[in-house]
C-alpha cells in the first residue's frame, strides 16, 4: 500500500513539474516556433540583410505596430513578411512570447489592448 501511494505521488509530482502550467510563455512559442521562426530564427536574430533581427527592431520595440505587422504584413523586395492570420487570444501570447523572449519586457499586454490594436490598424 505504502508503494502504491508512493508511486503514485511521484507520478503526480511528475505530472505537474513537466505540465504546460509551468510556462506562462508557452502558447506564445509554440505560435512563434511554427509561424515566425521559419524567417526570423528560433532566436529572433533574422538573417543577415534579408530578414530584420526581432530583437533591435524598433517595429517590434512598439507593442501597436508589432500587432499590425503581424496581422498585415509588409509588401517588400525581394523578401516579403507575409500577412497572418490570428484571432485575438493566440496573438496576446505571441506578443508577450516576443517581448518576453526578444525585448526582455516584463509586463504583460492584456487581452484588451491588443483588441484595441487590432481595431486601429484596419
Ligand atoms: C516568410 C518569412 C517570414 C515569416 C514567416 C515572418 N516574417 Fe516577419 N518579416 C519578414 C521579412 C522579409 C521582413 C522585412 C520586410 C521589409 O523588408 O520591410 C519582416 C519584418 C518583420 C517585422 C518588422 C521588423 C522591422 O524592424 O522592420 C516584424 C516585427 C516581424 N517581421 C515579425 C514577424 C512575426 C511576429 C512573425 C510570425 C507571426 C513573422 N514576422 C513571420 C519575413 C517573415
Amino acid at each position: 500500500m505504502k508503494q502504491i501511494s508512493f508511486g503514485l505521488l511521484l507520478f503526480f509530482i511528475l505530472a505537474v513539474s513537466t505540465g504546460c502550467g509551468n510556462n506562462p510563455y508557452a502558447k506564445g512559442e509554440e505560435i512563434y516556433v511554427s509561424r515566425c521562426a521559419s524567417c526570423h530564427m528560433t532566436d529572433g536574430s533574422g538573417l543577415a540583410g534579408n530578414i530584420p533581427s526581432l530583437k533591435e527592431s524598433e517595429v517590434a520595440a512598439n507593442n501597436a505596430n508589432l500587432v499590425c505587422v503581424i496581422l498585415k504584413g509588409i509588401k517588400a523586395e525581394p523578401l516579403e513578411m507575409p500577412a497572418q492570420e490570428l484571432e485575438a487570444i493566440p496573438l496576446t501570447n505571441l506578443v508577450n512570447y516576443i517581448n518576453h523572449q526578444f525585448k526582455e519586457k516584463t509586463s504583460e499586454v492584456r487581452l484588451d489592448s491588443i483588441k484595441t490594436w487590432i481595431k486601429n490598424c484596419d
